[in-house]
């Protein structure tokens, strides 16, 4: 049976964006006495969980950390084995996705992906690019700060061929060279399995959204636990460095 929406979560005040730091799988799977893999491939139902109760509710964009520049100093096998969980996943969510009216996308450094990884990647950004109802973008041998940096580099560049004069560079000139700048505002920040930290991610996107921490491991979080995380974001004020009686009047 098809997973109803919580009455609770109001559907016209859902976070324009969220992201996700999807972690503890490798918990998840030790507790079990099981390998690692195991629970990577756990979390990807629960990936199957959230983005189909995500495109339920409305939400716009949903942004999932799934391997970091870091994690490619895990074991080799392990790595081997999650570019191939990618691959599958692309493989056979791509009908799910046209049928959802879900866009594909990937941010990081794609390059790094084995060569059958890219083109999964590739051939499902092409596509699911004519669908309007949700983006979900994979992080995918992303890091932050190596965004960042590429985002100065590239604002360097038009400086240095005369497009851009340093004296008038903005936040949003930065912004518009991140990875994500084609996405909607980051609202919500959830990570799962208890870990207080980004792990480079979204650094910069994050700097007003709401972040939400659970101790459940990922392959433990689903439709429920989404719901759970956006009933909190919509109880909480969102002052941006205003006075709560401020915030009270914009709102009267
Ligand atoms: C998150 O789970 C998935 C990836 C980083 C790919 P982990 O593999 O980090 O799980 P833990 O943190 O070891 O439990
Ligand atoms: C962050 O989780 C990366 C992903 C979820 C893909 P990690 O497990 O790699 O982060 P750390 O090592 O705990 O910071
Ligand atoms: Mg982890």
């Amino acid at each position: 049976m098809e997973p109803r929406i919580d009455p609770r979560v109001d559907l016209a005040r859902l976070p324009r964006h969220i992201g996700i730091i999807m972690d503890g799988n490798g918990r998840w799977a030790k507790k079990r006495f099981l390998p690692r893999i195991a629970g990577h491939r756990e979390g990807v139902k629960a990936v199957d969980r959230v983005v189909a109760h995500a495109r339920r509710m409305g939400v716009k964009a949903l942004t999932l950390y799934s391997f970091s520049l870091e994690n490619w100093s895990r074991p080799r096998e392990e790595v081997d084995a999650l570019m191939g969980i990618l691959a599958e996943y692309l493989e056979r969510e791509l009908r799910r996705m046209l049928r959802e009216g879900i866009r594909f996308n990937a941010i990081g450094h794609l390059e790094d992906l084995p060569p059958f990884a890219q083109k999964m990647v590739a051939d499902a950004m092409r596509d699911t690019a004519a669908q309007q109802g949700m983006v979900l973008t994979l992080a995918l041998s992303y890091g932050s700060r190596r965004e960042i940096a590429d985002a100065a580099r590239a604002l360097a560049r038009e400086a240095a061929a005369g497009k851009l004069d340093p004296e008038d560079i903005e936040e949003a000139d930065l912004a518009r060279h991140l990875y994500t700048a084609a996405l909607p505002e980051l609202d919500l920040l959830i990570r799962t399995s208890g870990e207080l930290r980004l792990s480079n991610y979204l650094l910069w996107q994050a700097a007003y959204a709401e972040l939400y921490f659970t101790d459940l491991f990922w392959p433990d979080f689903g439709e429920r636990e989404l719901e759970a995380a956006v009933l909190d974001f919509q109880s909480r004020v969102r002052k941006f460095g205003l006075t709560e009686e401020q915030v009270a009047g914009r709102k009267g």
